[in-house]
């Protein structure tokens, strides 16, 4: 028989990191009413399964995005899960002015804003010879423009709490991905914005890091992005870690990223990615996928 990889196991943050580590702290998140923001957050409050073992990281949540009813929806299963409370805040991060009310609600609610997670993103797969003008700023705005937004609706804030930034990149714009031009455009700005906003805020007591999910499974990104005719043709082999990644994942990294545990570290980019773009081409066949968009036409609607 041959050799088998050894899989790591997903950890829950609870098992790692102490009780009531955010007890009295507040997280701001935008796109927070699903996937992988959620579970950010999430982890801040405590974690679902962990609640019968009354382990909780303590932290109160106020979460940001376009559909009052998912956030509605998310910050309800949200309060029952964790005992903290959450609240949801509606608008889009491409207008300041729906950002400085959920601040203003957020402020209102809880009296300060520690923790600020800029996840809100907007990603589909079209070329460069067929996506449109808009299309390529319409991602531009929501996630680059929108962390903008973000950090300058808060910032007062989170100078006063001497809180914290984590900002959700990628990694794809490390080598070229090919019907990502505009999404590696975002996520390049994303990752200087916070390094510069390290660089500014740090002697004002603020941190700024990035983290820079993988192929996580089970989020809307995933179901996007990926090879659905073959959908094991990349990842067959587990990769380095023996698997695709988990929310919890995510979620571990922001809490270690929030903790006084990552104090020295700001202006950093982590990838939570359990080392898979070492080994990354492109999912889609190339050069078919360039030379015959046609051929994942399934994957893509691009108005070409
Ligand atoms: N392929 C190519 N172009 C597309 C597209 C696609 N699949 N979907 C939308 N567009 C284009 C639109 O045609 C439009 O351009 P046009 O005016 O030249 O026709 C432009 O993008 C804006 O689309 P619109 O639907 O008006 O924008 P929106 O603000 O309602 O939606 C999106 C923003 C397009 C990013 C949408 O996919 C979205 O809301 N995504 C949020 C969730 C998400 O993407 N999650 C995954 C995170 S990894």
């Amino acid at each position: 028989m041959s050799p088998q990889p050894y899989v790591q196991p997903v950890a829950e943050s609870t098992s790692v990191f102490k009780d009531d580590l955010f007890k009295g702290k507040v997280v701001f998140c935008t796109g927070g009413g699903s996937g992988i923001c959620r579970g950010m957050t999430e982890a801040m409050a405590a974690w679902k399964q962990q609640l019968r073992l009354q382990m909780r990281h303590g932290a109160d949540a106020a979460i940001f995005g376009r559909k009052l009813d998912r956030l509605t929806q998310a910050s309800k299963e949200l309060s029952e899960a964790t005992g903290r409370t959450c609240i949801p805040t509606q608008g889009d991060v491409r207008q300041p002015s729906s950002l400085k009310e959920a601040i203003q609600k957020t402020i209102e609610k809880f009296g300060r804003i520690d923790f600020v997670i800029c996840g809100a993103a907007g990603n589909f797969l079209a070329p460069i010879s067929g996506i449109s003008e808009n299309a390529f700023k319409t991602v531009m705005e929501i996630d680059t423009i929108g962390s903008y937004n973000t950090v300058k609706a808060t910032l007062p804030h989170v100078r006063t709490t001497k809180g914290s930034y984590i900002f959700v990149s990628a990694t794809l714009h490390y080598n070229a991905t090919p019907y990502q031009v505009h999404v590696s455009a975002a996520k390049a700005g994303i990752d200087a914005l916070a390094k510069v906003l390290a660089v500014e805020e740090g002697p004002h007591g603020v941190r700024s890091n990035v983290i820079s999910p993988g192929p996580i499974g089970n989020t809307e990104g995933m179901d996007r992005l990926s090879n659905k005719s073959a959908p094991s043709s990349g990842w067959v082999h587990g990769g380095p870690v023996g698997r695709i990644g988990d929310i919890k994942d995510v979620a571990n990294a922001t809490v270690f990223l929030f903790s006084d545990a990552a104090s020295f570290i700001t202006g950093q980019v982590l990838p939570v990615d359990g080392g898979w773009e070492h080994l990354r081409t492109t999912q889609l066949p190339y050069p078919q996928a360039v030379l015959d968009p046609s051929s994942v036409s399934d994957m893509i609607k691009a108005r070409m």
